[in-house]
């Protein structure tokens, strides 16, 4: 089958299943592109959380999708390809929070949402990229451990004027944003702006001209009516889904572009086998996922 011919299969099957497809900005421009909702972290799981369907094929990384099982237990979530990891949510291992909760027994726990669903049991309240200032500022208490992303945790920390007490963690991708190839687009695209994830580290969001989470990209495209091309800063998925939204603007990846080869595991044959065959089903333990839970809705209550 060619592309046109899987993707016609998709929306033929994803009715008669009644199925509902959620893609993360990553995901590739085809799965994108066949879906029917795109987003942030943010989104999605607040997305996840008002869905009719009794079946959500989600395009993405493993934590997004078992946040989208854990906040409907009585669906059907699958994910085309379980090996579709996030290195990031590796650093942070229930065992190590467990450990840390004994170091800082008086501290607030704040897990970003890249975490396993095991590690967001025992923490007390999630955030994403898309609202972890507002997370850490409704928190009554200095007091708070951020984990595990420390570039998200130092620009917020700066942000918020909290210390936070730092994870040693990162985004494999957003981690090597290369500061040269920022400058040099700069230098080849006169007042081109530049918006980066707050994933990257410090010397990138410095000369960034705005920091936002994938879905706040949007935002910062409407709030600069006359600029025209932009320079983004962050997994190169995010080009497709601006250059859809906004086909009057420019938009350029740094010369060393960041891409997730976990985000492009999914593809539109495997989206296909998953509502053929109903695979691969995303299933928690229901201790661990009510825990987990909680900490979730925490976070989507915060508005
Ligand atoms: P967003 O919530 O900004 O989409 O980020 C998710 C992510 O994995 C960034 O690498
Ligand atoms: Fe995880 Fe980084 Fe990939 Fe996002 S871009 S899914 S944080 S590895």
């Amino acid at each position: 089958m060619n592309n046109e011919e899987m993707k016609a299969e998709i929306g033929r099957l994803k009715k008669e299943k009644n199925a509902i497809i959620l893609a993360h900005n990553y995901q590739i421009a085809d799965v994108q592109d066949i879906a029917d909702f795109t987003g942030d972290s943010l989104e999605l799981a607040r997305r996840a959380s008002q869905i009719s369907e009794p079946v959500i094929i989600f395009c993405g990384v493993y934590f997004m999708a078992e946040t989208a099982a854990i906040l409907n237990p009585d669906k059907r979530v699958l994910i085309p390809d379980t090996q579709a990891g996030c290195p990031l949510a590796d650093f942070a291992t229930v065992k190590q929070v467990r450990e840390w909760k004994k170091v800082y027994p008086d501290h607030v726990f704040v897990a970003y949402v890249n975490t396993h669903a095991d590690t967001k049991a025992e923490i007390d309240i999630c955030c994403t990229s898309g609202n972890a200032e507002k997370v850490i500022n409704s928190i009554d208490s200095d007091k708070i451990v951020f984990l595990p992303d420390k570039h998200l945790g130092d620009y917020i920390r700066r942000k918020t004027g909290k210390p936070l007490v730092l994870w040693e963690g990162y985004c494999v991708v957003h981690h090597k944003a290369d500061i040269d190839s920022i400058i040099e687009a700069k230098k080849a695209n006169p007042g081109a702006l530049v918006m980066a994830h707050p994933e990257c580290p410090r010397n990138i969001l410095d000369i960034a001209d705005e920091v936002c989470s994938t879905g706040q990209m949007f935002g910062a495209v409407e709030r600069h009516p006359e600029t025209k091309k932009f320079i983004v800063v962050t997994e190169c998925g995010m080009l497709h889904a601006l250059a859809k939204r906004f086909p009057d603007r420019e938009f350029i990846e740094p010369m060393k572009p960041l891409r997730c080869a976990n985000m492009k595991k999914i593809t539109l044959s495997k989206v296909l086998d998953s509502l053929r065959y109903d695979q691969y089903e995303v299933k928690i333990d229901p201790v661990t996922a009510e825990k987990a839970r909680k900490s979730i809705v925490k976070m989507l209550e915060i508005k």
